[in-house]
């Protein structure tokens, strides 16, 4: 009796101290609270197979020079954009690497790092580390930026290492400013981007293609959404099944137990 008191008020005292370490975060990151603007909306659509066939091209044409999508392999996507392996090495695939291999960057690890001092991260779950609204704004938000080493900066990543690889395609935006906060200062930040020069595609089709790269990556973050979804229903109507059946075992035991004299009105 004696210890479950004391376990009750080690758990009394320990509780403040749960929450406060649970609530912490979100007040440690307030003090480097840095203004960003809202995040556009895309609807994923991962039934087109032609617009995600042209994300896999963007994505392993253009950002598998230097990010590495090592949790997926060439046959994998092939399968998932419905083309066979060969036309997966002959149109999409250019590192030279097999077609069951994984999505491995080229570019050698320690190079990215010196020029930028850090290594870009894997692609394989950032629609999911990331949400699908997320890689899209941040996709259209890069500006121009003289005093960044790679030229530009990006609206929603504060002084980004990444350089604006589809510029050629979107044209280059200069930055809105505004008031906002900086790392927890008051600061005039970028809080929007405004179309410099014309990119060889026209905006509409430029949000198109960075719709078709996020749809593209949702499809590699979520490699069996597909399956799932036309399993679940078969899977409740088993578990649907059990119930009926266990409920009928149930009966069938319990038909010839006689438990009159263990209701609890007959010990009273
Ligand atoms: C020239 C090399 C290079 C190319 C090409 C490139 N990236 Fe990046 N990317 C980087 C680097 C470096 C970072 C790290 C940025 C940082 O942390 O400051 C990065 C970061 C990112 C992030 C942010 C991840 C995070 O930390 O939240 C995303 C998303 C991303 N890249 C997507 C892409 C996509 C999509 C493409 C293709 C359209 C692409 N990248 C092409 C170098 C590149």
């Amino acid at each position: 009796m004696r210890r479950s008191f004391s376990t009750v008020r080690l758990t009394a005292a320990a509780l403040p101290l749960a929450l406060a370490v649970a609530f912490s975060g979100p007040a440690a990151r307030a003090s480097t609270k840095t203004s960003v603007p809202p995040l556009m909306h895309m609807k994923v659509d991962t039934s087109n197979l032609a617009n995600l066939r042209t994300g896999a091209l963007y994505v392993l044409h253009r950002c598998a020079a230097c990010h590495s999508i090592q949790g997926t392999r060439f046959s994998s996507i092939a399968k998932q954009l419905g083309i066979t392996n060969s036309e997966m090495q002959k149109y999409l695939n250019e590192s030279g690497r097999l077609v069951h291999d994984t999505v491995v960057t080229a570019m050698p690890k320690g190079i990215m790092k010196q020029f930028v001092s850090i290594t870009p991260p894997d692609l394989t779950v950032m629609a999911e580390a990331q949400s699908p609204d997320w890689l899209y704004t941040y996709l259209k938000s890069f500006y121009l930026d003289p005093t960044r080493p790679t030229g530009v900066n990006n609206v929603l990543f504060h002084n980004v290492a990444m350089p604006d690889v589809l510029a050629n395609l979107q044209g280059l935006q200069s930055p809105v400013i505004k008031e906002g906060w900086l790392y927890g200062q008051p600061a005039k930040v970028a809080m929007g981007v405004k179309q410099l020069t014309k990119g060889t595609m026209t905006p509409a089709q430029f949000d198109q293609t960075a719709q078709d790269i996020v749809d593209f990556l949702y499809v590699v973050a979520h490699p069996h959404a597909k399956e799932r979804a036309a399993l679940g229903p078969w899977i409740m109507g088993l578990f649907g099944l059990l119930t009926i059946f266990s409920f009928l075992l149930y009966k069938v035991y319990w038909r010839r137990v006689d438990t009159s004299h263990e209701r609890w009105w007959n010990h009273r």
